[in-house]
């Protein structure tokens, strides 16, 4: 039928943790500093889900990131370009990072107006001269290093902050519901990034060489347990019960998860109720930070850790 559009799709969810000192260790031309590595069970784990995603076809990446904070509402990117230097307000002796990202305009548009129409107050950035937050760079950076894919990127509104993390998740998951109708509507395929760690207890002073992985652990057991029982739901495909932990998680391990990017990702698509793919578990300054991914095509799916 000629002039009739494919219904857009989610291909799939990638939980993925932002710590800069990735990215630092890699010694990517982008950034700056130089390393001697640190942190392999993440980065090679990135290395094989970046593998798996070249294998995908799909038109953009859509990342919601704790690290664009709006306390107004939720913002999209809305210019085609952004190109800056990315300087890590905590961490500039490991990431000042050269980056030079697309944008899809139109996807943006289009999850900003659905919002809108659900209720959400949303709103475009349009200054071309704004800094992307570290979490986008990061992220995608991991996961697609030619980035030769648009992206979206989705502000955290505060509602953790303003309110609780109650109101958090519930706003997260129709933020979520609305970003799919988007997405069906725009006829694109997409993967999603929910940019964030566990448990997020960290050390508050660094060590004398920043990747001597001979000073690197988590910052406390019940972080580690916490963490644990939260990978274990997700192999066992519960994530409706994750989801339904998440105030109580949240408060406990200080983790990343305030931010509603696993629960908006969750809601976008659907509450999968199938394993996710686990390609790695490793602390950063202290942090719980694991890597998995969500696949909805129950023919690529695999076991992988
Ligand atoms: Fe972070």
């Amino acid at each position: 039928m000629e002039g009739a559009m494919t219904k857009g799709e989610i291909v799939l969810g990638c939980l993925a943790p932002h710590p800069p000192h990735l990215v630092y260790a890699e010694n990517p031309e982008q950034n700056e500093p130089i390393s001697e590595g640190g942190w392999e069970t993440l980065r090679w784990g990135y290395a094989k889900l970046a593998r798996k995603l070249k294998t995908i076809d799909y038109d953009a990446m859509v990342i919601l990131t704790p690290h664009w904070q709006t306390y107004i509402g939720t913002h999209f990117l809305g210019c085609d370009a952004f190109k800056s230097l990315s300087v890590d307000p905590i961490f500039p002796n490991l990431f000042r990072y050269h980056y030079d990202l697309k944008v899809d305009v139109a996807l943006s548009e289009k999850m900003c107006e659905i919002a809108k129409e659900a209720g959400i107050i949303s709103k475009m950035m349009r200054n071309p001269d704004f800094r992307v937050d570290y979490g986008t760079i990061t992220s995608c950076h991991l996961l697609n290093p030619n980035w030769d894919k648009p992206v979206v990127t989705v502000s955290s509104n505060r509602n953790r902050h303003y309110y609780s993390v109650e109101v958090m998740n519930e706003q997260a998951i129709a933020l979520g519901n609305a970003c799919r109708k988007a997405i069906e509507e725009s006829g694109k395929k997409v993967v999603l990034i929910a940019s964030h760690s566990l448990s997020h207890r960290h050390f508050t002073t660094e060590a004398p060489l920043p990747e001597d992985m001979s000073l690197e652990h988590i910052y406390n057991h019940s972080q580690y347990v916490w963490d644990m029982r939260l990978v274990e739901l997700m192999r066992q495909g519960e994530m409706e019960q994750i989801i339904d932990l998440m105030p109580e998680f949240t408060e406990q391990t200080i983790a990343e998860t305030e931010g509603g990017g696993l629960t908006w990702m969750m809601a976008a698509m659907g509450m999968p109720n199938y394993p996710a793919e686990i390609y790695g578990y490793q602390s950063v300054i202290g942090t719980g930070n694991v890597i998995a991914c969500w696949d909805p095509n129950e023919n690529t799916r695999e076991v992988v850790l």
